[in-house]
């Protein structure tokens, strides 16, 4: 037990720049478990203390401010990032000082650190249901749009692979700056309208994918005709983008807002008391929230923030998140989560369609092949009516 009077866990997400929108909602996330927890006493009877950093969706500034954070500040413990690109920043950083580090966002998979809990959905856990869910939903023909670093091109990476399993095609792959407007998408819009595929999935992320749904939307494009699918767009874009362009749109994701549960209806009465609305949360927001939360209670159990103790407790652990129960696998670091496909409705709310029946097991490495292995383990749920989401 150390005599320290609070217990400081850095904080590394954007409010300015290009992917605020998201970052904002995993900060609110992480402070709204923050005050949750130091309500009812802190851990040991001492606060959690948060020093958090805006790197201004600057890609090398996480890396910098990470190593503030630890150096600096004295930090062992840091929850960060967004775009893949910026974690890969963190990475040797948390590696070479021996912290932690917890990442609460989906990624491309592929990666492995003693120093990192991932959070997020990796692709077994979302890829793999959307190929599937397009190809029978939709059809076989999709077209790839993406932002331009690491994370689009290896998602589409393993997207193409599972689509080809599932006999799928893909009909044509752009890449676009994460600074391009509506106006910067017009010439492939235009390829899409050609080409008449069955589906895009677009892994555009940040200000551009609101750019991106707009622009498609200006041009006749229409979710209930040629969806465009997302493992990132979540519901702080879509509020960004509009009801009359985001319709129909799919999105697959451990988490949505619309879930109706016991669980979520009560983090979403807290974080509305906190934040005045929930309009941006999303399922980066109840990772966040999540991650802090398995967070204090492994330290409730070492007592100290020593990064060996604290792995050793995190290690299995379990969590009664928003989205349902999760846990972290002591196999690879990653998080078992619960997996859904939802649609825009009429009102511009995630309406959930399809998800499994209990979390899945991370597979970061595509180790099993599965594209089979989902279809028979989910629930349709706005169909049958009586599945909660
Ligand atoms: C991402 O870059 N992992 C969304």
């Amino acid at each position: 037990m150390t005599n320290k009077t609070s217990w400081k866990i850095g904080l590394l997400f954007s409010t300015s720049g290009v992917t605020s929108i998201i970052e904002q909602s995993q900060l609110h996330g992480a402070l709204l478990a923050i005050d949750q927890i130091n309500s009812k006493g802190g851990v040991r009877g001492q606060p959690l203390e948060a020093i958090s950093y805006d790197p201004g969706s600057v890609v090398s500034r996480y890396g910098e401010l990470a190593e503030q954070l630890i150096v600096e500040n004295k930090v062992s413990v840091i929850f960060g990032c967004y775009m893949s690109s910026s974690r890969k920043e963190v990475l040797p950083i948390v590696e070479r000082r021996n912290a932690l580090f917890f990442y609460p966002t989906i990624y491309e998979g592929f990666e492995y650190s003693p120093n990192v809990i991932y959070g997020g959905a990796c692709p077994n856990q979302n890829s793999v249901p959307l190929a599937n869910y397009l190809m029978s939903a939709n059809g076989q023909r999709i077209f790839f749009v993406g932002s331009n670093y690491i994370y689009p091109y290896e998602s589409n990476r393993v997207m193409r692979n599972v689509l080809r399993q599932g006999g799928g095609e893909v009909v044509g792959e752009r890449y676009f700056d994460l600074e391009t407007s509506a106006e910067g998408f017009r010439d492939v819009i235009a390829e899409i309208m050609s080409a008449k595929p069955d589906a895009i999935f677009s892994t555009v992320v940040g200000q551009s994918c609101i750019e991106f749904y707009r622009a498609y939307h200006a041009a006749g494009g229409d979710g209930r005709v040629c969806p465009i699918a997302s493992l990132t767009t979540n519901e702080g874009e879509i509020s960004a983008i509009g009801r009359e362009a985001a319709v129909g749109h799919i999105t697959a994701a451990p988490y949505f807002r619309s879930i109706q549960s016991v669980a979520n209806r009560r983090f979403l009465k807290a974080y509305e008391a906190k934040f005045g609305s929930t309009i941006d949360v999303t399922s980066g927001c109840e990772a966040a929230y999540s991650q802090v939360h398995l967070f204090a209670a492994a330290l409730e159990e070492t007592g100290e923030m020593d990064t060996d103790s604290l792995r050793e407790a995190l290690l299995g652990e379990v969590f009664d998140a928003p989205q349902g129960q999760i846990k972290i696998d002591a196999d690879n670091h990653h998080t078992y989560l619960q997996s859904r496909i939802a649609k825009v409705n009429e009102q511009g709310e995630f309406e959930v369609d399809l998800k499994v029946r209990r979390a899945i097991k991370p597979d970061p490495y595509l180790v099993y092949p599965a594209i089979h292995d989902w279809s028979f383990r989910t629930l349709k749920v706005t169909a049958s009516g009586g599945h909660h989401a």
